[in-house]
């Protein structure tokens, strides 16, 4: 697995998101209320907003565009709608963030 680091977890705000620019597309991670970290894909699967710029509750994010609700952990819709976008793994040592980028050269060559 080749872990791509992605700087500082202090970087993104609790219940916040930022947004990472990879050769692979923009990730958006995620920072919950209880401190965990998830990455998806930044592009909501209904109308490719910017789901870094959406509102971050439980284990879910809300699209800031037309209010879909993605989850961070399976990056499914939630509710009656239906869609997904990619998970990536992502690991938080000592407080440094990285992503997996061959799980994400893998997806992309599906
Ligand atoms: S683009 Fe996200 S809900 Fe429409």
């Amino acid at each position: 697995m080749n872990w791509h680091p992605i700087g500082d977890v202090s970087d993104i705000p609790l219940r916040g998101a930022r947004c990472v620019k990879t050769p692979h597309g923009k990730i958006a991670v995620f920072r919950t209320a209880e401190n965990e970290v998830f990455a998806i894909d930044d592009h909501c699967p209904h109308g490719n907003g910017p789901l870094s710029q959406g509102i971050v509750h439980g284990k879910a994010v809300t699209c800031p565009l037309h209010n879909w609700v993605i989850s961070l952990e399976t990056g499914k819709a939630l509710g009656a709608d239906e869609g997904e976008v990619r998970t990536l793994c992502i690991r938080n040592e000592d407080g440094k963030l990285f992503i997996a980028l061959e799980t994400m050269m893998m997806a992309a060559a599906e």
